[in-house]
């Protein structure tokens, strides 16, 4: 696939500098028809009988390999979430931690992370995103390290191996600006999110969540068909593997849309998205703009605006077809650059500033 040919299956690049793929991604026309013919046959056919469960069953299993094979995980490891924060929220409600119990973040999480955090009712210990001070916060107490792997502010990278390898904890890796946009293995790390709907430019409310060892953490939010036998008291077996953490029924569109959008990533999206990145951040820097620039980054791209005039200038941008986005309360605007940004897009992106 080439760049053009890559770049042409978003007809939304045709109008706008669409830098937004950390909120949600431009959608490949092939990602739509796969969701229209899905809705077309349940519209036909409708949505019951065997045939119809075991066909979304078969859809689940063949996006449970996809998906894992991104980030190097078997199918078995791997349970179809809503969302990132799905994922952080089941992690969460099964870990079962108290107030004598302390969970190690940093200032620069999202709230899918942080407000299930918050909600565990854990002592959440936050800390700036450097590696030695999430060290030096760990204490006897601590259960868990709950982290973004890129962090949505700044796109900076945080080595979430060498934490887990260093404090040996359980680590929940926060992984929304992550999958998709920089290459991800996942192996050795207990718990890792995806978004679906960001830099794998699939369908909203799609996205999941890998389990090391699926065995050891209690459901603490049980779904139907996620379990092998329940009871009529509600006593459950859960299946095996991490389809037991399944939170719940998604459309066959949506994952037929996934797995479409899936299929539309080249080989190259990650040196080419690194390299775009790169190229933003010094336009924006000859711009005369003040830029965040991490020493280990990622594809987001974030500039200081004074807190008070970043949501107008967002909006100034935006009238001139460039789509970026105002952190708010944080005196920042972030352009998010895929492997599908144009010099063009950047151009844009400048002229408007
Ligand atoms: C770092 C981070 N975590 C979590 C989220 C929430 O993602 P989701 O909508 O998939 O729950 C976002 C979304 O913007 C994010 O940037």
């Amino acid at each position: 696939m080439t760049f053009e040919e890559g770049r042409a299956q978003f007809p939304v690049l045709e109008q706008l500098a669409y830098l937004q793929a950390g909120s949600v991604g431009p959608l490949a026309r092939a990602t739509i028809e796969a969701m229209h013919v899905e809705e077309e046959r349940n519209l036909r056919d409708g949505r019951a009988g065997m045939p119809y469960f075991e066909r979304v069953l078969a859809l689940r299993d063949e996006l449970r390999r996809e998906i894992g094979a991104l980030v190097g995980a078997g199918p078995e490891l791997v349970a179809l979430t809503t969302s990132t924060t799905d994922g952080c929220n089941i992690v969460l409600a099964g870990l079962d931690l108290g107030p004598d119990d302390e969970v190690v973040t940093t200032t620069d999480e999202h709230f899918g992370l942080i407000g299930p955090l918050h909600a565990s009712g854990a002592k959440v210990v936050v800390v700036p995103p450097e590696p030695d001070q999430i060290v030096s916060a760990v204490t006897p107490r601590t259960r868990l390290l709950a982290l973004s792997h890129v962090l949505w502010t700044t796109g900076q990278v945080l080595v979430v191996h060498d934490l887990k390898a260093h404090t040996g904890l359980p680590i929940l890796v926060d992984g929304a600006q992550s999958v998709g946009a920089i290459p991800v293995d996942a192996r050795g790390l207990d718990f890792y999110t995806i978004s679906g709907q960001k830099w794998l430019c699939g369908p909203e409310a799609t996205g999941a969540l890998v389990v090391a060892e699926p065995e050891r953490l209690r459901v603490g939010r049980p779904s139907y068909f996620a379990q092998q036998e329940h009871q009529p008291n509600g006593a459950f077996v859960p299946k095996p593997g991490a389809s037991r953490f399944d939170p719940g029924w998604i459309s066959a569109a949506q994952l037929s849309g996934l797995r479409a959008a899936l299929e539309a990533q080249p080989e190259w999206r990650f040196t080419r998205a690194a390299e775009m990145a790169e190229r933003c951040r010094a336009a924006l820097q000859d711009a005369g703009m003040d830029v965040v620039v991490p020493s280990d980054r990622a594809t987001l791209v974030s500039w200081r605006v004074p807190a008070e005039e970043s949501a107008a200038f967002v909006a100034r941008l935006s009238a001139a077809g460039v789509i970026v986005r105002d952190l708010l309360g944080r005196g920042l605007v972030r352009a998010s650059v895929g492997w599908w940004t144009s010099d063009d897009d950047l151009e844009r992106l400048v002229a408007a500033l």
